[in-house]
C-alpha cells in the first residue's frame, strides 16, 4: 500500500477550499431511528438535491478518542457544509456495524464512511455497496478486504505508533530486567494488531519481557479491570510496565494501581497511545511515562475525500495523517493549547 503523509491542516485547507462552491443550506431537522441520528439540511427542493447523504458507521464511543473523532466528522459532514448525515454508533459490536451499513446501502445513501471496529468480515458487505454503486471512504481503522472494494482511507499509521512506543520502552527500560504487561486494544482491530506488532519489534533483543497481554477493549473500565487481575496475579512488585494500546485503558490503570497502594509512574512505568486531554494530563502529571499521539481530528479529511470521489476526481487508497510523541516536559509545554 502507497503511503502518502498529509498534515491535518495541509488537508483542511484542501478541503475548505472544496467546500466554498457548495450550496450552504439553512434550517435543520435532526431525527432519530433505530440507534441512527439523522441531521438533514433545509432550503426547499431546488437546495434538497445538492445535498450529499452520508452514512458514517462509527464504531461506539468507547474512549475519549472516540468522542473527539466523532466531533470531528459530525463538524465536518455538517449540513452547513452540504451534507445529511446518517450517524450510526455500533457500540464495539461488528456484526451491528456491518448491518448498520446494510441499511445505509438500503436507504440509498450517495456515500458510506466507516470506522470499522475489526478488520476482517468486511468483503460481501462492501461489495454489495460496489454493486448499488456506493462509494465507500474508511476512516481511522483499517480492513483486511480488498482494497479495490473501497475508494479511499484516511487515518493514522498504528504500527509507527507502536514502534515510537517501543522504541522509548527500548532506550528507557531496554538495558534492566523489565516485567512488562500489555493491555491490548478491541481483539481484531486495526490499531490494536499494528500497535503490538509495532511495540514487539523495537523491543526484540532488549531486556523487556511481556509476562502478559489481554484485551481491555480500550475502554477505561475495562482497562482498570484487566489491570486488577494482573496486580492480583503478579503483585505491585511484580511489574515493571504498563504499555496500554489507548489513554483511556492506561488511565484505568492508573486507577488500579492507586487503588492497590501502588503510584503510578513510579513504582510501575505506563506508555499509552492517543494524546488526548485526560491522557496528557496524566502525562504532565508524572503519572504516565510516554504518550504517542493518534489524531482524531480526521473529519475535514473524510469529507473531502467523499466530494472528491463523488466528483469522479482521482484519490489515492490510503492517506496517513503524521502523529508526534511526548514525554513529561513536551507534554507540559503543549497541554493548554491542545484541541481535544
Ligand atoms: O482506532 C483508534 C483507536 O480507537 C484509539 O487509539 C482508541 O482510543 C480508539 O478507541
Amino acid at each position: 500500500m502507497k503511503k502518502r503523509f498529509l498534515s491535518t491542516f495541509a488537508l483542511a485547507g484542501v478541503a475548505a477550499l472544496t467546500m466554498a462552491g457548495c450550496t450552504t443550506e439553512t434550517g435543520t431537522t435532526t431525527e432519530e431511528t433505530a440507534g441512527e441520528t439523522t441531521t438533514e439540511a433545509g432550503g426547499g427542493e431546488e437546495a434538497a438535491s445538492d445535498v450529499i447523504t452520508v452514512g458514517f458507521a462509527q464504531t461506539g464511543a468507547e474512549s475519549g478518542w472516540r468522542s473527539a473523532n466523532t466531533e470531528s466528522m459530525q463538524t465536518a459532514f455538517s449540513e452547513d457544509n452540504g451534507f445529511e448525515l446518517i450517524f450510526n454508533a455500533a457500540d464495539n459490536d461488528p456484526a451491528a456495524q456491518i448491518s448498520a451499513v446494510r441499511n445505509f446501502i438500503n436507504q440509498g445513501v450517495d456515500a458510506i464512511v466507516i470506522a470499522p471496529v475489526v478488520e476482517d468480515g468486511w468483503d460481501d458487505v462492501l461489495a454489495e455497496a460496489a454493486s448499488a454503486e456506493i462509494p465507500v471512504i474508511l476512516e481511522d481503522r483499517t480492513v483486511s478486504a480488498s482494497e479495490d472494494l473501497y475508494a479511499s482511507w484516511v487515518g493514522l499509521d498504528f504500527e509507527a505508533e507502536g514502534v515510537k512506543a517501543g522504541e522509548w520502552a527500548a532506550e528507557q527500560y531496554g538495558d534492566t530486567e523489565t516485567k512488562m504487561v500489555v493491555l491490548e486494544g478491541t481483539t481484531g482491530s486495526a490499531p490494536a494488531n499494528d500497535r503490538a506488532a509495532g511495540f514487539a519489534s523495537a523491543i526484540e533483543g532488549t531486556m523487556i519481557e511481556t509476562i502478559d497481554s489481554q484485551t481491555g477493549d480500550f475502554t477505561r473500565d475495562g482497562g482498570k479491570s484487566v489491570m486488577e487481575g494482573y496486580i492480583a496475579n503478579y503483585g505491585i512488585d511484580g511489574i515493571d510496565l504498563v504499555f496500554a494500546h489507548n489513554d483511556d485503558m492506561g488511565l484505568g490503570a492508573i486507577e488500579a494501581i492507586e487503588a492497590a497502594g501502588g503510584v503510578p509512574g513510579e513504582d510501575i512505568k505506563i506508555i499509552t497511545i492517543d494524546a488526548v486531554k485526560d491522557g496528557m494530563q496524566a502525562l504532565v502529571d508524572g503519572k504516565i511515562n510516554y504518550i504517542v499521539e493518534c489524531n482524531p481530528l480526521l473529519g475535514d479529511q473524510a469529507a473531502d475525500l467523499v466530494k472528491k470521489v463523488l466528483a469522479g476526481e482521482d484519490v489515492d487508497k490510503a492517506y496517513y495523517v503524521e502523529d508526534q510523541a511526548f514525554d513529561q516536559a513536551a507534554a507540559a509545554e503543549v497541554i493548554d493549547s491542545r484541541p481535544y
